[in-house]
């Protein structure tokens, strides 16, 4: 892990800030969008951007371990995205196995945890294969967790939780008077991560995409124009800037 927390005090073209160690956001969760468009402006096949992003994912997860993020949720694959291309999809689901071969030893040298969140069981076959040993070989690092959603939806995580919890419900180890939110999160993949503080979604889209829908009620959203294969260390301090300066007050005053 690397231990020296970066203290930074930079000028930019838009005005200065300076970014604290303290208040920091604890998980992170991304929504990397833009590869496709990143590739179109180059004359490049879609494909091409989602390898870019997959560099992108590098550069941003040793920085974020850099500053001592607890969690970074990573948005790779949506329930929604098996209506793109057959030759697309295929690729993305090369992309893990590829990630993870090039990148575990780094993992591991930076004690960081491999995680994932969404219906693991429908992916191909060589695809869970590399994600599970991924999860394998990393279950004993105690540094950042690195989690990806994978064929991952916000409302197919909320149905499978309603269906485990009636379930429990009926064979009577769930009580209906002890349904109450914190019950409620431990059905849900997430488990037992607390919720992201702030959500970043790259290329200029304002939405959530179907993305945590349950643990986003309280997260601060960020938004770039920035398209992710372009998304930088930079960028991702802005962000951790911004989000330094903004009051939270979870309903509050
Ligand atoms: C959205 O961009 C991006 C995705 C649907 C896939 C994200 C995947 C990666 C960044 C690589 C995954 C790698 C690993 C290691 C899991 P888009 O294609 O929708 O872009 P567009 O809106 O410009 O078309």
């Amino acid at each position: 892990m690397f231990m020296k927390m970066p203290f930074l005090n930079r000028r930019k073209k838009q005005g200065s800030y300076k970014l604290s160690n303290d208040n920091l956001p604890e998980h992170v969760a991304i929504i990397m969008d833009g590869n496709g468009r990143w590739a179109k402006k180059r004359g490049l096949p879609r494909v091409a951007g989602h390898r870019e992003g997959m560099m992108t994912i590098k550069k941003i997860v040793r920085h974020a371990a850099k500053f001592n993020i607890k969690v970074l949720t990573l948005y790779a694959f949506s329930t929604e995205n098996w209506k793109r291309p057959k030759t697309e999809v295929e690729y993305l689901m090369k992309l893990p196995a590829e990630f993870l071969d090039t990148y575990l030893p780094e993992l591991m040298e930076n004690n960081i945890q491999v995680r994932t969140i969404g219906q693991l069981s429908d992916l191909p076959e060589h695809t869970r294969q590399a994600v599970e040993l991924a999860i394998e070989k990393t279950v004993q690092n105690d540094g950042m967790i690195l989690n990806f959603a994978l064929n991952y939806g916000g409302r197919a995580e909320i149905l499978q939780a309603v269906q485990k919890l009636a379930a429990d419900v009926k064979n009577e180890q769930m009580k209906v008077e002890d349904i109450n939110e914190e019950a409620f999160s431990s059905y849900l993949y997430t488990y037992p991560l607390k919720d992201p503080d702030l959500l970043i979604r790259t290329s200029g889209e304002i939405r959530i995409s179907n993305y945590l829908l349950w643990q986003l009620a309280y997260t601060e959203f960020w938004f770039t124009d920035v398209l992710w294969p372009d998304f930088d260390e930079e960028q991702f301090e802005k962000a951790l800037y911004d989000f330094q300066n903004r009051k939270r007050r979870f309903g509050g005053v």
